[in-house]
């Protein structure tokens, strides 16, 4: 067993590249901030960020105390336990691509009394190779460090493999933790519990009782200032590659032996494995790009993505896309897997839905038989729950055997009132501290899933055509209304 109990973790401290940017301030800061909080960060636990940018440790401090102030609820705000969390922090300026300055780091680690260490890259892939190639000539890497990396790893397979390879030159696999932030999720984390605690789904979990699997991943934002970045990713390289992708294996994958980080992470390996990749046919009929244009979200216009700051308009990348995946196994022999995540659609809305088979032989008004099967709905977020939509008689004596569709909810938050469910980024930085590896991504994970992925983009590239337009704050283009009804279905809140 993998799992260390929560009060036996080492002494840690965490060194931090790429200390200033939007990621580190963010997220990072109040997720480091609320572990040090909750009392989870051991005395001794000193975090060193370091950045391009001259600057001294009280300038870093004052940075840090006015992004936790902008992005924690005024609840957890709390003067006294900031001011104790800003005297954890150093800061050094650091130019990473030279070996200059590097000393300043193993200076600050002798000075800084530790069992294990973390090096946390909030920087561009491209760094992570000088950052290492530095500390290792320097000696600062050993047995006891742990790295943490963020997607994207890589553009395609190739490239994934160069980074993955650079990294492998100075650790082990068992010192990487990759991050997808979707698997700190607390409901996606759920997602296993309900599975695999709850033999009433479980045993239902195949292609003789399950019809389709919606996975849907809206987003009501748009590229919030990332032109540059977006535009080389795309919607499938941000997206699918990592979070939906993840949220699929989660879904379909076998029940591991255990909760080690292997066994898990080998059965995710399994059904990456029995991806079928998509046709030239099949992609004409199953695949869709949409970019969108201006439109209306939240009750105020918005600029579409080529007029968004920084725009060139021979972009032809997707800001959204729809799909119909097939896993080759026994289990899901013929069960397709509806996708779909966009930019500026209607809502911020994560959720899964499966389909189950309605029942052998119908007994009710052949006009509601279209309604006459179990659907599971999982949200992920926003409002987090799960409902189980069943069928029932509807009532009243006029109503004779009329079937009602209707649900069986769990809201978590008002289930588990008192409970305050934590930020993706505080599970996944306690994770490390602990030194549990299930919900990060492993090597041959990024590289499986790439290689589904670069059959699409290759695909697509060969076909010439460009992403089809919809409004913002439209749920995308028709066509992916077109590529579920080809088969019969309907998007859930199509109906
Ligand atoms: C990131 C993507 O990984 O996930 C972003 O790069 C996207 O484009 C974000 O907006 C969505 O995350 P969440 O947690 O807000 O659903």
């Amino acid at each position: 067993m993998v799992f260390m109990s929560d009060d036996n973790f080492q002494k840690t401290v965490v060194v931090l590249f790429g200390a200033l940017g939007d990621l580190a301030q963010r997220k990072l800061m109040p997720a480091l901030y609320q572990l040090h909080k909750a009392g989870l960060l051991k005395e001794g636990c000193q975090i060193l960020g370091l950045s391009r940018e001259a600057g001294s440790t009280e300038q870093f401090q004052e940075k840090c105390a006015a992004s936790l102030k902008r992005f924690l609820s005024k609840a957890d705000h709390q003067a006294e336990v900031i001011a104790s969390f800003l005297q954890r922090l150093t800061y050094l300026s650091l130019d990473f691509n030279h070996a200059e300055g590097y000393e300043g780091i193993t200076k600050w680690l002798a000075a800084s009394p530790h069992e294990s260490l973390i090096l946390y890259y909030a920087t561009p892939a491209s760094l992570y190779a000088p950052i290492s190639t530095h500390l290792h000539t320097l000696g600062a890497i050993s047995k006891r460090t742990r790295v943490v990396v963020e997607k994207p790893i890589g553009h395609d397979h190739q490239s994934s493999t160069l980074i993955n390879d650079q990294l492998a030159k100075h650790f082990t696999e068992s010192q990487i933790y990759r991050i997808d932030h979707y698997l700190g999720k607390e409901t996606v984390q759920n997602l296993i519990a309900l599975r695999f605690a709850n033999s009433l789904f479980e045993s239902q979990w195949n292609h003789n009782h399950i019809s389709h699997v919606e996975i849907t991943v809206a987003e009501a934002v748009g590229i919030e200032g990332r032109w540059g970045y977006f535009d080389k990713a795309g919607q499938l390289r941000d997206m699918v590659q990592n979070h939906l992708i993840q949220l699929l294996c989660l879904i379909a994958m076998d029940p591991p032996s255990d909760l080690s980080a292997d066994s898990i992470r080998d059965e995710k390996v399994k059904v990456l494995k029995a991806l079928k990749p998509l046709s030239a046919e099949q992609m004409a009929m199953y695949l869709v790009r949409g970019r969108y244009a201006k439109g209306i979200c939240d009750g105020q216009v918005v600029p579409g993505y080529l007029e968004e700051e920084g725009a060139n308009q021979d972009s032809s990348t997707e800001t959204f896309v729809a799909f119909k995946a097939e896993i080759a196994n026994w289990r899901w022999a013929g069960v397709p897997f509806y996708m779909r995540t966009g930019k500026r659609l209607p809502e911020k809305l994560s959720q899964i839905v499966i389909h189950f088979k309605p029942a052998a032989h119908y007994l009710f008004d052949q006009d509601q038989k279209h309604i006459a099967h179990n659907k599971l709905i999982i949200r992920l977020q926003p409002d987090e729950g799960i409902s189980l939509q069943v069928l029932t008689k509807d009532q009243g004596l006029d109503k004779g055997m009329r079937l009602r569709q209707g649900p069986l909810s769990l809201n978590f938050s008002e289930t588990y009132k008192a409970s305050r469910v934590s930020d993706a980024y505080e599970r996944l930085l306690w994770e490390v501290i602990k030194g549990n590896q299930y919900l990060f991504v492993r090597r041959d994970e990024v590289e499986y899933a790439w290689r589904w992925v670069d059959k699409l983009i290759d695909g697509w590239e060969a076909s010439g055509i460009m992403p089809k337009k919809y409004p913002a704050g439209s749920w995308g283009p028709a066509s992916a209304i077109t590529l579920i009804a080809r088969d019969g279905r309907y998007w859930h809140e199509d109906v």
